[in-house]
């Protein structure tokens, strides 16, 4: 496969912060009397901010205000945001570094795609930021899992979508690069992308047999 650009999500594929997400989700939904379950936490993954506090009000049934709903959004991005303060280079998931490398050393196209508005001050502090040539503004475009984000990347790298690898961890990100007609790579497990690894380390050592 001919490959000029590898593209990735960030929460859960670069960082652990999808955890933080949750917890934060969680923590805002108890102070409300909702008990949000773990089996939810799947769901949320990749989707924006407003789509998952409606997904959460809709689990919950109940019936919020577009003030309470604002609130709600600004607690939980308050919290999330003290979960990650102290993130640095040591919270870089396996491989990370190694297949920024490769792509710096095979000429490979780097571009950022996460829902995240909260990416940027996130590889900044990983001390990664340098490595993307793209980095795509999620407030610009349709969330996932809309193709939109990932077609912006390739456009803006001038490379065709069939050419761009993409790297994600949710089930909204994987149908996004599908859609985007690009090759997925899942990282976790159930997903339904082209291939499934574990961390970037796995999916470093197929890509190097391929270019
Ligand atoms: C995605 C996460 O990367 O970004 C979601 O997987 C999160 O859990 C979404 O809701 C939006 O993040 P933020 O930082 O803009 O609220
Ligand atoms: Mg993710």
């Amino acid at each position: 496969m001919e490959i000029d650009a590898f593209l990735f999500d960030l929460d859960g594929v670069i960082t652990d912060s999808s955890t933080a997400h949750f917890k934060a989700w969680k923590a805002v939904a108890n102070s409300y009397g909702i008990d949000l379950p773990d089996s939810l936490e799947v769901s949320l993954k990749g989707i924006s901010r407003r789509n998952s506090v409606e997904k959460i009000v809709q689990y919950a049934n109940i019936d919020l205000s577009e003030d309470a709903k604002q609130a709600f959004m600004d607690t939980k991005n308050a919290m999330y945001q003290d979960l990650v303060a102290e993130y640095n280079p040591d919270n870089l998931l396996p491989g990370v570094q190694t297949i920024l490398e490769f792509a710096r050393a095979h000429s490979i196209k780097i571009g950022l795609v996460s829902a995240s508005k909260n990416a940027v001050p996130l590889i900044e502090a990983l001390k990664i930021k340098a490595f993307f040539d793209v980095i795509v503004d999620p407030a610009k475009h349709p969330s996932k899992p809309a193709p939109d984000l990932f077609l912006a990347a390739a456009k803006r790298l001038g490379v065709a979508p069939e050419n761009c690898v993409a790297f994600e961890d949710a089930i909204a990100g994987v149908q996004a690069i599908k859609a985007a007609g690009m090759t997925a790579i899942g990282i976790g497990e159930r997903l339904d992308a082209d291939y499934v690894f574990a961390d970037l380390t796995a999916a470093h050592a197929m890509l190097e047999t391929h270019v």
